[in-house]
């Protein structure tokens, strides 16, 4: 199966990949390096767990191979949808694990020292975008994994699991810059954060290079040449004229938005698009 634009593809996804390791490093450069280290003792290094997890699992994890990207890689349009469903749902399942752990460890922790739980608008938000994420996973799963889900149902509710995923992706990456923030005002002292010692500046950047991650992956989600074709374009026998089964993605037509030049996610109404075909 052809894709348009291949290589500006594997270009966003290589930097995607890079940004998101590199972040990863960082972070846990941070915590070993200029924190306490990683411990399950009630104390900092407890705490150090939950941007740990939450870089490692809920950001990374959820952007590159789990939700937003899996459907989009070419190399995997040839195994069948229902599997790849699988894949998705899995790997959302364990990034929300990820996420879970990380609250127990930062509940856990104020609760050891006597801080308070749920004060700050950090708490707020990043509580409510965890629970909406196991909302989005309940209802994907009851609704493309369970085989008796009408088609219309399926089809109706794709543009609103599209819209809900990219929203709490982009909410969680709010959260964390939150966090990071809060996070060195609470914890340099001599010299404080606006002395810009070299953990703030480190930091800041490990911020940067988030939101540079959630750019690309946005950017990659929401290219409609690199969607995963139909299930018919996938599965039909070449036919002559192109020589392959190789049409592009973008030249499928739609029937909400023929023009294109609208939401060209356009397959809600379709029965390949709503998991009918598996
Ligand atoms: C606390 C969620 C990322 C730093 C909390 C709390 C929640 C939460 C619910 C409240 C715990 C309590 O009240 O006992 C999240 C979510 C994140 C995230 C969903 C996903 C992006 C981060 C990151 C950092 C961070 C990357 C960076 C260090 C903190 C700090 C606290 C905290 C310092 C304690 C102060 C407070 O309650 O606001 N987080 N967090 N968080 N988090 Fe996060
Ligand atoms: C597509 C997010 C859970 C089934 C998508 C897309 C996003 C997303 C952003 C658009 C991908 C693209 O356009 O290439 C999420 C998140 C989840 C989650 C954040 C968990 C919290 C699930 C579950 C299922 C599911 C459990 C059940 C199988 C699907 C299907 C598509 C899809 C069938 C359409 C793929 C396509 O035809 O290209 N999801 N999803 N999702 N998701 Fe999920």
């Amino acid at each position: 199966m052809a894709m348009e634009n291949f290589k500006q593809f594997l270009f966003a996804l290589s930097a995607a990949v890079t940004v998101g390791f590199v972040s990863i490093i960082f972070v846990l450069r941070w915590v070993f390096y200029f924190k306490e280290g990683l411990a399950w003792d009630g104390g900092l290094a407890e705490f150090n767990w939950h941007p740990v997890l939450i870089v490692t699992g809920f950001i990374f994890m959820q952007g590159i191979v789990s939700a937003i990207i899996v459907y989009r890689l070419p190399w995997t349009w040839k195994c069948s949808k229902l599997m790849m469903k699988f894949i998705h749902a899995g790997l959302n399942i364990l990034a929300f694990i990820f996420a879970a752990i990380s609250l127990v460890a930062v509940f856990d922790f104020h609760n050891s020292q006597n801080i308070p739980n749920m004060y700050s608008l950090h708490s707020w938000v990043g509580l409510a975008a965890v629970i909406l994420y196991s909302l989005q996973l309940v209802l994907g799963v009851c609704i493309y994994l369970v085989p008796i889900t009408p088609t219309y149902l399926r089809a109706a509710f794709m543009p609103l699991h599209i819209y809900s995923g990219l929203f709490i992706f982009t909410s969680v990456i709010a959260t964390a810059l939150m966090g990071i923030t809060e996070k060195l005002i609470f914890g340099l002292k001599n010299p404080s954060y606006k002395d810009s010692p070299p953990e703030a500046t480190f930091v800041n950047v490990l911020g940067v290079l988030i939101v540079i991650f959630g750019g690309i992956i946005l950017w990659i989600a929401t290219r409609p040449s690199w969607k995963r074709p139909s299930e018919q374009v996938l599965r039909s026998p070449p036919t002559n004229g192109g020589g392959s089964v190789g049409i592009k993605v973008s030249q499928q037509t739609d029937p909400i938005d023929p023009k294109g030049n609208g939401d060209t996610r356009r397959r809600s109404g379709k029965l390949e698009d709503s998991g009918q075909i598996n």
